[in-house]
């Protein structure tokens, strides 16, 4: 199997926290390891640096291995953990495909890794003989994130495969918003390659923004790569513990708001769509979506000026005049389509 890891990584004698020794032993310890505060204080332990119980409940709830599950501090630290890992600075390469998420250009920026785009065509879908022909051997990590953001539409599940046996290094699949169509998941797939990795969050539907949390999945090389970049206490005892709950009952409820905003989003899109300065309301498969409008910056800060915050995408290729909407609560929805009704009596 191919070694993904950056050379000098291969010998890298990882940092050993105090507690890694003990974890998972059932003897009841006397634990003078740490230089902890001994007192019985909410949180005065170091967290479990291998974080053995979740990783064990998101395995069953995933149905994927405890060694191919790594955690981070929301996917976005995982996104830097996999440059880190994977990329060799100045020499190797990520491809991505614009417009896409801005986290994966900056972080190749920050690791210094040069980031290749091969945008994705008219209609937003992924041009899969344009991505053939940029391909080479340098090229180390590709990132798609679907549903894609900013433009909120999924990527074919044949053209993911399809790319997963042609591109050179390892293939991030970003399902932030997979909850959004659970029964389109890599997850079903990704097995039966050894460069695939797929990143969840509990940042989305789960509700969890403010927790941090984030799942990569892959071939157990390619988790232990990452294992080697890990800092030690890199998952709060407060979000292991609250994931964990949230997992075990919760689901029902994050299966219902799903639901709940998928039918919002679709009555947010088709009022929108009726007015007479948004261009073009662009298909989602997401909690958010993009609306083409005249001018994005007048609608912005106007939809400021009424105490309504989107996303200005303009800057995104392939964007121009667009805004990126989330759907809030029906009371914040009602509010936004009346706002921009409103707004279509304004003459420029
Ligand atoms: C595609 C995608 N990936 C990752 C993230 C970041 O997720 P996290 O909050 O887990 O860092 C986002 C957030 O907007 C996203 O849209």
């Amino acid at each position: 199997m191919k070694n993904y890891l950056r050379a000098h990584l291969q010998e890298h004698k990882v940092y050993q926290s105090a507690r890694q020794e003990f974890v998972g032993s059932d003897r009841e310890m006397i634990l003078l390891d740490a230089n902890e505060n001994p007192y019985d204080w909410p949180y005065h332990r170091y967290p479990d640096p291998l974080q053995g119980k979740l990783k064990k409940c998101i395995s069953k709830w995933k149905k994927v291995g405890v060694d191919q599950i790594y955690l981070g501090n929301g996917s976005d630290e995982i996104i830097n953990q996999l440059l880190l890992a994977f990329c060799e600075p100045g020499e190797e390469s990520i491809l991505i495909c614009p417009p896409t998420f801005g986290m994966y250009n900056v972080s190749a920026d920050l690791y210094q890794v040069s980031c290749e785009k091969v945008p994705l065509t008219k209609n937003f879908q992924l041009d899969i003989a344009g991505i053939e022909e940029a391909l080479h051997p340098k090229m180390k990590l590709c990132f798609i994130p679907t549903p894609n953001n900013p433009t909120a539409n999924r990527f074919s599940q044949a053209d993911l495969k399809h790319l997963a046996s042609i591109f050179p290094g390892i293939l991030v699949i970003d399902e932030a918003y997979a909850e959004f169509d659970p029964s389109d998941s890599a997850i079903n797939w990704y097995s039966n390659f050894s460069n695939v990795v797929i990143l969840q969050t509990f940042s989305k539907a789960q509700g969890m923004a403010g927790a941090r949390l984030g799942m990569a999945f892959g071939p157990p090389p390619i988790i232990a790569g990452l294992l080697k970049v890990k800092a030690p206490y890199n998952i709060n005892q407060l979000t292991l513990e609250a994931a964990q709950d949230q997992i075990e009952t919760q689901q029902h409820r994050v299966r219902s708001m799903v639901n709940e905003m998928t039918q919002e989003r679709n009555k947010m899109m088709t009022a929108l769509n009726q007015l007479d300065y948004v261009l073009q309301v662009f298909p989602s498969d997401a909690n958010f979506f993009l609306i083409r409008v005249d001018d994005s910056s007048l609608r912005y800060q106007q939809l400021i000026e009424k105490g309504i915050v989107v996303r200005n995408a303009d800057k995104n290729m392939n964007c121009e005049n667009c805004l990126r909407i989330s759907v809030g609560i029906p009371k914040e929805n009602e509010l936004l389509i009346e706002a921009m009704n409103a707004m279509a009596l304004i003459k420029k």
